[in-house]
């Protein structure tokens, strides 16, 4: 894919070993150690430090800079985390927008550029990362770069009219045709951006893409994130005996886990999650005792206050759970506020009999993918998966998907996982395992660099 080297560009950036993180950050930290290149962005902290840190660390080389707590404020909790992501996941009941967020999170943007454009040579491919740096791709093309610049969002997109509610959504959106390559995780998400493009923004498609009235061509294409299945199996295989997995383990007793790891986010359905739960055990008697959730949610972004507020709803719930069902010896509902190194979860993974990745709307979820690559494969267990996280396009055949606002219906795929005999397991796993080997993450970044590396067609000839 060309002879540049690869520059990554995400406004978190993740060190191996880190004990919590989306998606975003374990893919790329993934296909990093893989391909080599550079990583940017925002170190974590929050500091009036202006400083570039540059590191080495293996095939990866970091370069990171601080915010400072205004620009954090703006940029990162308001426009980005207040506005962009409900709008992405179709809460727009939530969306608020203020007009200083938008100019802290462009000004932020602006200073993502400057640095780029210091650290890339002519013959680097910039890949920008998600929702927090669409401007971007359009900044550094004012600044002259005529690299090659792709941008995969990792969130879903609704469509044009959700789209249209964001205020000055086409100046903002508008911005992406800047970049030779959009991907997004489903076809849903990609006709989204095509239909956005050519609806509101005059696009026309032209050979394989779309060319935009300022005559900018990009390429718009599905490219589903995957995993790194043997490395995860590996890690699962080696977790079996981890004290924290065996402390898991006897602390079960004869109770079947159920198992799910979200960040605190109110897209990932969790009251919903735990309704269904709770309905379960209201139906099934013979459960008590005999199937404990575990329930991993380290919390995030803890300024927005519909974070806290989600994080209240859920305490009550596991509290009033708890209350009505557990017994002397047994909890239902084992909630945990913090996350575990990967290597740990490998192990409860591996342990649990039924995942629950119920979310309300999510890009992919990548803990789907890894409960199954974590699996026994001589006794795995069985993942219920949401119809509204990307995943369940790859996934159809292979877990049981349910519609999370369908308690009723969740509750009885709970229970028709934690029952399935092993043969329908094991078929259901196999034909998983085939889906992830097939799109697994070196397959992802592979075929997102050889799109971004086609030429744009010949440019048309004016009339
Ligand atoms: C999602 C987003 C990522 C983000 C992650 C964690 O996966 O797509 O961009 O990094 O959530 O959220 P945080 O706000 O902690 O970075």
């Amino acid at each position: 894919s060309g002879s540049g080297r690869l520059i990554v560009v995400s406004n978190r950036v993740m060190r191996p070993g880190a004990t919590q993180a989306g998606g975003l950050a374990q893919a790329v930290l993934c296909l990093l150690q893989h391909r080599g290149g550079s990583w940017m962005g925002w170190s974590g902290d929050i500091s009036n430090d202006d400083a570039v840190a540059a590191s080495q660390d293996g095939p990866i080389r970091y370069v990171t800079w601080d915010l400072s707590r205004q620009d954090y404020d703006a940029y990162y909790a308001e426009y980005a985390n207040r506005t962009l992501w409900p709008l992405l996941h179709g809460r727009t009941d939530l969306m608020a927008f203020e007009r200083a967020a938008l100019q802290g999170y462009l000004r932020v943007n602006e200073r993502f550029a400057e640095r780029i454009a210091r650290e890339a040579g002519p013959d680097d491919i910039v890949w920008i990362h998600d929702y927090h740096l669409i401007p971007l791709a359009s900044l550094l093309r004012a600044r002259g770069l005529r690299n090659r610049i792709g941008f995969f969002l990792h969130t879903p997109l609704p469509a044009p009219r959700t789209l249209v509610t964001l205020p000055q959504h086409r100046a903002m959106l508008g911005l992406l045709s800047a970049c030779d390559l959009i991907g997004l995780q489903t076809s849903n998400d990609a006709r989204a951006m095509q239909n956005y493009l050519i609806g509101e923004l005059d696009a026309v498609e032209e050979s394989d893409g779309l060319r935009l009235p300022g005559g900018e061509f990009t390429r718009v294409r599905v490219f589903p994130i995957g995993i790194d299945p043997p490395a995860l199996a590996e890690m699962a295989r080696s977790a079996e005996n981890a004290p924290e997995t065996q402390q898991l383990r006897s602390s079960l007793g004869r109770s079947n886990l159920l198992i799910g790891v979200d960040r605190l986010d109110y897209s990932k359905g969790l009251p919903q999650r735990l309704r269904a739960f709770r309905h379960l055990l209201g139906n099934n008697p013979q459960l008590s005792g005999k199937a404990t959730f575990l329930q991993v949610t380290p919390e995030s972004r803890r300024e927005v206050s519909e974070y806290r507020q989600l994080s209240r709803e859920v305490q009550r719930l596991v509290g009033d759970i708890n209350g009505h069902h557990a017994a002397p010896a047994w909890t239902p509902v084992r909630y945990v506020n913090r996350g575990y190194p990967h290597g740990v979860l490998a192990g409860f993974y591996r342990l649990a009999r039924v995942c629950l990745v119920t979310p309300l709307r999510d890009g992919m979820n990548l803990v789907a993918k890894e409960f199954l690559a974590c699996q026994n494969g001589l006794d795995p267990g069985v993942l219920v998966l949401s119809e509204f996280a990307g995943a369940a396009e790859e996934l159809g055949d292979v877990a049981l998907i349910v519609n999370p606002f369908d308690t009723e219906g969740c509750s009885r795929a709970m229970a028709r996982a934690l029952g399935m005999p092993l043969e329908e397991r094991s078929e259901r796993w196999r034909a998983g395992m085939q889906v992830l080997e097939r799109g697994n993450i070196r397959a992802w970044c592979a075929q997102f660099l050889d799109t971004l590396a086609l030429p744009p067609p010949a440019a048309a000839i004016p009339d």
